[in-house]
């Protein structure tokens, strides 16, 4: 299993956008708030790992493709409190949950529930919040299975409950994804409808993919 971490968890103070300068007469405690939900993201992700190598020696069979790790950049930190109407202030961040992502990409559906309930009945992580969006897609086609969890982070002088937003899915649902992603973002006009209407078919079609495949792995 690989893990790629994004390379946006330093932090300078010329990469903080302007309108999020006035949080920086704590900029200490800034910088200290993301080293404590960079913690986070490790706590998870190697929990993930342990697990992933267990299965690995048992059974001789990894469920996790890879991960992805990332801290929220200050420029999308600030576009999130303005969209959300919060203020630009320390305890405004506290309100958001996705600051910590891990991204968890597993081979087949089985694995992605499988991974999910075998990291929640660790005693040290608790499910906040639950949204199953391969049982239920979203409305663009979207689908994975999101976790929101908190975890503690032994600091020197005291033990932080973060919260990480942990999204897991299939490589089918990841390269739909993506590839939305990138297509939607890559025209400043957004997408006509009928490109939507061809995004959710190309959805319909990759989970149908994901039957297909986990049909052949279980029957093997
Ligand atoms: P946010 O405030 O945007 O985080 O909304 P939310 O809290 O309702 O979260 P949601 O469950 O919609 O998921 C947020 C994350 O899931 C996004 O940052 C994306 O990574 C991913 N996501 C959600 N919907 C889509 C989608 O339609 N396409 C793609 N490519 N990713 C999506
Ligand atoms: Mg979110």
């Amino acid at each position: 299993m690989i893990i790629e971490k994004k390379d946006n968890f330093r932090l300078d103070e010329m990469s903080i956008p302007a309108p999020l300068r006035p949080l920086m007469g704590d900029f200490q405690n800034f910088v200290l708030l993301r080293n404590t939900y960079h913690a986070a993201i490790r706590e998870v992700s190697t929990k993930l790992e342990i697990l992933d190598d267990e299965f690995r020696v048992r059974y001789d069979y990894n469920p996790i493709h890879h991960m992805e790790c990332r801290l929220k950049s200050p420029q999308s930190l600030f576009e999130k409190l303005e969209r959300k109407g919060l203020d630009i202030h320390m305890e405004s961040i506290y309100k958001i949950t996705d600051m910590a992502g891990v991204r968890v990409i597993c081979n087949y559906i089985d694995d992605v529930y499988a991974v999910a309930s075998l990291l929640l009945q660790q005693d040290d992580i608790k499910l906040l919040r639950r949204t199953d969006y391969i049982k239920e897609p979203k409305e663009s086609g979207y689908r994975s299975l999101h976790l929101v969890v908190q975890i503690p982070v032994f600091l020197s002088d005291k033990t932080e409950l973060m919260p990480v937003e942990i999204q897991l899915r299939t490589i089918a649902m990841d390269t739909w994804a993506s590839l939305e992603h990138e297509l939607k973002y890559k025209r400043s006009g957004g997408i006509t409808p009928e490109e939507e209407e061809e995004l959710k078919a190309c959805a319909r079609a990759m989970a149908e993919v994901d039957r297909k495949m986990e049909k052949i792995h279980k029957a093997l």
